[in-house]
């Protein structure tokens, strides 16, 4: 069987594992051509194909970032996308998709799928966002490389007196705040799943500086936003693609902790670092687990579906199901950062 195989929207760690999992185990298992598309949904309109072999994948596993490149495509957006995506795929002979991507990429894959084109889809995001799997590719390296920031920056902060804001991604949900920040021993996490009242962190950090601290760590995710009818009015600024500007909620929350408690305090947006090098094996088990589920759920007549992990098991959930919605951090795990804060 030809099977085309993408890798869309945002880059992440472990994407290359899964690549590799597809290949060794479509080629060598059961038999098929892997045909990979370059950048995305692009490289499927635009007919861009890198028929994929064993010589592509050699020592890919460390290597962050995809080799088959991406981008921030839909072709569900476009004027003629999706006649143009079934129009390579008749062209190049292509049986069957497998999409890696967070839920752009996945909701295209859906459109796609409805359209007759047998598609199992991998979800990857940094955000860890996707909705019903407990973990994307990429999740696990950012709370790692966030962790270490915060931990960096805990002894500089302490020996500069000071309150140190770091900003982390997370657009839709505050995964890598709050799993980093319990994990790094931040004094206050905010998120998009809990709007925030910028005078009582200000309560807490004076409180706090005056009895038993004289630094403190605020982690923001990059989605956070004042609750309603707080003191501080704010329109989150977006980019031209919807996505949240950078260092834009960072800059205010540092901006009003300064102003309010006359604490020195200083920002650091973390930004793309997040998804940058070297994968962690957890990333890489998990991009190998999916890539194996969804070149054998391909091969035994699947379609329209999405590995996930839920629990210790790798399962297979619809896509329709899926699509569109956002998995956001549950009550329980806010609380414990709330708790320890
Ligand atoms: O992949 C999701 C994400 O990491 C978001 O948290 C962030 O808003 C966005 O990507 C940034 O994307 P870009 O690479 O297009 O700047």
């Amino acid at each position: 069987m030809r099977v085309g195989l993408l890798t869309g929207g945002g880059d992440v760690p472990g994407l290359n594992a899964a690549i590799r999992a597809v290949v060794k185990r479509g080629e060598g298992e059961h038999g098929h051509s892997i045909v990979g598309f370059r950048n995305g949904w692009r490289g499927v309109v635009d007919g861009d194909v890198l028929p994929l072999t064993r010589q592509h994948i050699r020592n890919v596993l460390p290597v962050g970032g995809t080799l088959l490149g991406t981008a921030r495509y839909h072709p569900r957006a476009e004027d003629g996308g999706i006649d143009a995506v079934l129009a390579t795929l008749e062209q190049e002979r292509i049986e069957a998709l497998i999409c890696i991507g967070g839920d752009g990429t996945l909701h295209a894959a859906s459109v796609v799928a409805e359209a007759g084109v047998r598609i199992v889809a991998i979800p990857k995001t940094i955000d860890n966002d996707v909705f019903g799997t407990d973990q994307s590719i990429g999740f696990d390296t950012a709370v790692w490389i966030a962790t270490e920031a915060i931990d960096r920056l805990h002894t500089t902060a302490e020996s500069h007196n000071r309150v140190m804001v770091v900003e982390v991604m997370g657009h839709h949900a505050g995964w890598i705040a709050v799993t980093a920040g319990i994990a790094g021993g931040a004094e206050v996490v905010l998120t998009p799943e809990e709007p925030f009242d910028i005078e009582k962190i200000v309560k807490y950090l004076k409180h706090r500086h005056r009895s038993h601290a004289s630094f403190s760590i605020v982690v923001v995710a990059e989605g956070a936003v004042p609750a309603e009818g707080s003191d501080m009015p704010y329109l989150p600024p977006v980019g031209k693609f919807g996505e949240i500007v950078a260092g834009a909620i960072g800059e205010r929350v540092k901006m009003e902790i300064e102003q309010r408690t006359g604490f020195d305090a200083r920002l650091t947006v973390l930004g793309h670092v997040q998804r940058g090098g070297t994968p962690t094996p957890v990333d890489r088990i998990l991009g190998s687990r999916f890539g194996v589920a969804a070149i054998d759920a391909i091969t035994r007549g699947e379609s329209n579906v999405m590995t996930a992990l839920r629990g210790e098991d790798i399962k297979l959930v619809p896509l329709p199901e899926i699509a569109g919605k956002i998995k956001h951090v549950p009550a329980d795990l806010l609380e414990v950062a709330r708790a320890l804060a």
